[in-house]
């Protein structure tokens, strides 16, 4: 039985660590979040993904799951701990940096290294160059593809595999998504591959290790421009009185056009982070992606302006804000452009805010230290607003039936109500 360690027992690391459970390997996950290892060894997920609380169960009743705070020997290490970005918008690489330091005592001839974590362009040469300053006994995957070690006797493999999964459908992207693996030699790319064929049903391609880091960039940095595009249509339209929702449909149905919807902002960790890897990697040379960041960053402030322009209109407005994930039908709050939108308006004491999320069963800490926000259901938020806003989505809202509620002030910042409603 092959024996695995998974470092970070976050929404990669602890998906993976189970699926691998299930599939037969012995794993031991490492995190450093008290909580998080605490729930995984009594047979529950911290995170809250479709599946995984089953998943997580199981593997830890097969006994082949276990959570810890440090690492021990295994055949095969899978870094999944978060790569950062500073307030400056520099990559922080350093919790990479400290799970190589902690694993690098227990790796032993024959050993894979897996990096998982979405990575600047260099970091995996910059893992091989520490291990090999940790551990000279070792023989480390040279910078130059292809080429051989001397003896093979005390060689470790190391890969770069980037994920590609969407929150709400990790289980199912972890197994049927095409991968890329990344190595700095021949020996890494075949070991990891043979790994992966072992539970992944989609392709699997090979390339070099700067190849495959810059690729996983490109990717989530490719909707974030696209995003933005769409998010630069709307303040466009809104100079114009021209309305957006109908813009786009139209131009839609040129064969070659495929503009996103508009929105409030881009959340979760990965788009909103990823890019400025790139841009930070080539400032002269990545000046769109750059511009597609800075227009997406300030569409919650212009939200936020929005808002408070048709607040005006009321004494003590109630503003009913429906929506609080960073995308549809999901309650994950990680970057939610729609949690930056309240926040800001909580910081006007003269506002009442009812927030609508059925998705979650608190506020986040955040939005309970405004002191002026409420976590309401649909009915109730709609029932006391004075103007109601539109910030997620949600299936839950597309039925809503604003004539019923009778002069309420509507903004709909994505487009769900454009039929009934005037933008
Ligand atoms: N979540 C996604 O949908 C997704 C998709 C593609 C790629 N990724 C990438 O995968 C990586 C992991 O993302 P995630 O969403 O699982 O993050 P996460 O924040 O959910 O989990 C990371 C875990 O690592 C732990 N950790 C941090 N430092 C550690 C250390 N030094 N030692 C041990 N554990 C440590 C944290 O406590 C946390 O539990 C990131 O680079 C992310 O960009 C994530």
């Amino acid at each position: 039985m092959e024996k695995i360690c998974t470092l970070g027992l976050g929404y990669i690391g602890l998906s993976m660590a189970s699926l691998l459970a299930t599939k037969g390997f012995q794993v031991h996950g490492i995190d450093i979040n008290v909580k998080a290892v605490e729930t995984i060894n009594q047979g529950y997920s911290h995170i809250n993904e479709p599946g995984l609380n089953d998943l997580v169960r199981f593997a830890v009743q097969s006994g082949n799951l276990v959570a810890s705070f440090s690492p021990v020997p295994a055949d095969i290490f899978i870094i999944a701990v978060p790569s950062l970005i500073t307030k400056g918008h520099n990559p922080d690489i350093n919790s990479i940096k400290a799970v190589t330091h902690a694993i690098a005592p227990h790796l032993t001839p024959g050993n894979l290294v897996i990096i998982e974590s979405t990575s600047p362009v260099g970091t995996t040469e910059k893992v091989a160059r520490w291990i090999n300053k940790l551990r000279p006994d070792l023989v480390i995957p040279s910078l130059k593809m292809h080429v051989q070690p001397v003896s093979n006797k005390a060689q470790i493999f190391l890969a770069y595999c980037p994920e590609r999964v969407l929150p709400g459908q990790i289980l199912k992207e972890l197994v049927n998504s095409d991968r890329i693996i990344g190595s700095m030699d021949k020996p890494s790319a075949l070991k990891a591959q043979m790994f992966y064929k072992k539970f992944v049903r989609g392709g699997i391609s090979l390339t070099d290790v700067r190849t495959a880091e810059l690729t996983k960039l490109v990717e989530n940095s490719f909707r974030d421009v696209n995003i933005a595009f769409a998010n630069e249509l709307s303040l466009i339209c809104k100079k114009l009185g021209i309305n957006v929702w109908e813009v786009v449909e139209l131009a839609n149905r040129h064969p070659r056009v495929n503009i996103l919807q508009p929105g409030p902002g881009v959340g979760g960790h990965c788009i909103t982070r990823d890019p400025w890897f790139l841009v930070n990697s080539a400032p002269d040379k990545a000046r769109l992606i750059y511009t597609a960041r800075m227009i997406n960053d300030n569409m919650p402030g212009y939200t936020v302006n929005r808002i408070m322009e048709m607040a005006a209109r009321f004494k003590h407005p109630v503003i009913t804000c429906l929506g609080l994930s960073y995308k549809a039908d999901s309650g994950e709050l990680r970057e939610s452009p729609a949690i930056k939108v309240v926040q800001q308006l909580g910081k006007d004491t003269t506002y009442q805010i009812l927030a609508v999320e059925p998705h979650i069963k608190t506020l986040p800490d955040e939005l309970i230290k405004c002191g002026n926000i409420k976590l309401v259901d649909l009915a109730a938020g709609l029932e006391q607003a004075d103007l109601v806003v539109l910030l997620v989505n949600h299936h839950d809202f597309i039925n809503v039936d604003l004539e019923m509620y009778g002069g309420k002030a509507v903004l709909d910042t994505r487009g769900m109500w454009r039929k009934t409603t005037k933008i």
